[in-house]
């Protein structure tokens, strides 16, 4: 196992153009860090250059204890998985497994102990002796992860490994996952666009947009604290609302009604300004009619029109589309489609209890959680009401959290295969590129 340290890592492609630019980033021992970002953020191609298979322009990768820059694929000791793993159709389950195993020529008794540990754990024990192209999905993609953990590698890298499978089964395969790297310990960067995948995979999430890494932190520490419009925007489905505000005072005049802002540290941020911008989370607003008095004086009620709802059972989402300066309009625009959102219109996506009565085409109260609000500069993005204090406390609880998985790692009924000592031959084993057809 090892750290993986990044420091201003520059990749330029031919075309001179910085798919990663100046990107710095600690990937911890053991570790289970999570990249995203909007395609062709440069996700690929960073864990590409961790692993050497791609040239890295300027910058220092460090694994472990050693500048691996200049180290060939099959020398740095990772694991990769792709997104479009390929298996080879010819060879077993078992073969396609042992397959790392011998190309480092690891002797017999030990690829068949080591195999087997690793289907185990997979629970793909019963297909060993099958071919891939009679096993379902979710079977292929276990197949592919054992095929990386078969060998004790350094780390494990991941690009979208769940892409391909279908709702249910991503669901349970990111279950799988999550367990067994919280078995094995080791360290773990996942790429993915997927929001569910993002915040409850991993301990640390990393966004990047355009090459720039943009924040990392833990899960909870982006969705409450991020530190910009893009970041707010990205994390969260459905995602924040930003809505342009002249300010007056301490009243922000927005397109959905006028609103105070009571308290005093956002307040603050409003000090000199005219426009902002103000995010609220689809899961702050709620049905007027149904929150309590009490609750109702912590927050404030506007009316709108809602044009069309969307009953899901267990929640109930409100649109409400609302005008918008032309300036701000655009810019609202082009941050949906760079978060590869397509919303085409302003509008404001509100998440309410199922219950709720509320019917498209009506006017409705709805309730603000006013606490809850961030305000950003329209023109930098920045994030005006991040909470310093907060995000520190964050931190803490991410460290805690990790801490207990740990615990509960060590707890865990026995160890995993990594209980082995001859460790002479897995060194040799290159970071499996998709294998070619036969
Ligand atoms: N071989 C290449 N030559 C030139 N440009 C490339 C090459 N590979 C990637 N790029 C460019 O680098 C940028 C980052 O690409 P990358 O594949 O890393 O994105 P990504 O974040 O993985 O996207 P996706 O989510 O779509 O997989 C893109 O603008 C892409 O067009
Ligand atoms: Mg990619």
């Amino acid at each position: 196992m090892a750290a993986i340290t990044m420091k201003k890592i520059v990749k330029r492609y031919g075309d001179g153009f910085p798919a990663v630019n100046e990107v710095s980033l600690d990937v911890r021992d053991g570790e289970f860090m999570i990249l995203v970002g909007p395609s062709g953020c440069g996700k690929s191609t960073l864990l590409r250059m961790i692993v050497g298979l791609e040239d890295i322009t300027s910058g220092e990768m460090v694994i472990g204890d050693r500048v691996v820059n200049r180290v060939a694929p099959r020398e740095r000791n990772l694991s990769m998985v792709f997104q479009n793993y390929a298996l080879y159709p010819h060879l077993t389950v078992f073969e396609n497994i042992a397959f790392p195993l011998r190309l480092a020529k690891t002797p017999d008794a030990e690829v068949k102990r080591r195999v087997n540990e690793t289907a185990e754990l997979l629970e793909l024990t019963e297909h060993l002796e099958r071919k891939p192209a009679n096993l379902s999905g979710g079977q292929r993609q276990r197949v592919a992860m054992g095929r990386a953990i078969v060998r004790q590698a350094d780390a494990f890298l991941f690009d979208e490994p769940l892409s391909n499978l279908d709702a249910k089964l991503r669901g349970q395969m990111r279950t799988e996952i999550s367990r067994l790297q919280r078995r094995l310990g080791v360290t773990t960067v996942y790429v993915t666009h997927d929001q569910t995948e993002a915040m409850t995979l991993g301990d640390r999430v990393a966004v990047l947009r355009k090459g720039v890494l943009q924040q990392v932190g833990s899960p909870r520490e982006l969705y409450e604290q991020p530190v910009n419009l893009f970041v707010a925007g990205f994390i969260g489905s459905p995602s924040m609302n930003f809505l342009p505000a002249s300010v007056d005072g301490t009243t922000l005049e927005t397109p959905l009604g006028r609103f105070e802002v009571r308290d005093e540290r956002k307040a603050a941020a409003l000090e000199g300004r005219e426009v902002v911008l103000v995010g609220i989370r689809p899961e702050h607003f709620e049905d007027a009619s149904l929150v309590s008095e009490e609750k109702k004086a912590h927050g404030s009620v506007v009316a709108a029109h809602v044009d069309v709802t969307e009953w899901l059972g267990n929640e109930l989402y409100a649109y409400v589309p609302y005008e918008a300066p032309d300036d701000l309009a655009a810019q609202l625009r082009e941050l949906s489609r760079e978060l590869d959102g397509d919303q085409l219109r302003t509008q404001a996506v509100v998440a309410l209890d199922a219950s709720s009565p509320i019917t498209p085409g009506r006017d409705a109260e709805l309730w603000i959680d006013t606490s809850r609000i961030h305000i950003f500069d329209p023109s930098t993005g920045d994030n005006l009401t991040r909470d310093e204090e907060h995000v520190a406390e964050l931190g803490r609880l991410g460290e805690e959290h990790r801490e207990a998985k740990r615990d509960a790692q060590r707890h865990a009924e026995r160890p995993a295969p990594e209980a082995s000592t001859s460790e002479a031959s897995t060194s040799e084993a290159s970071a499996p590129e998709a294998p070619t057809e036969p």
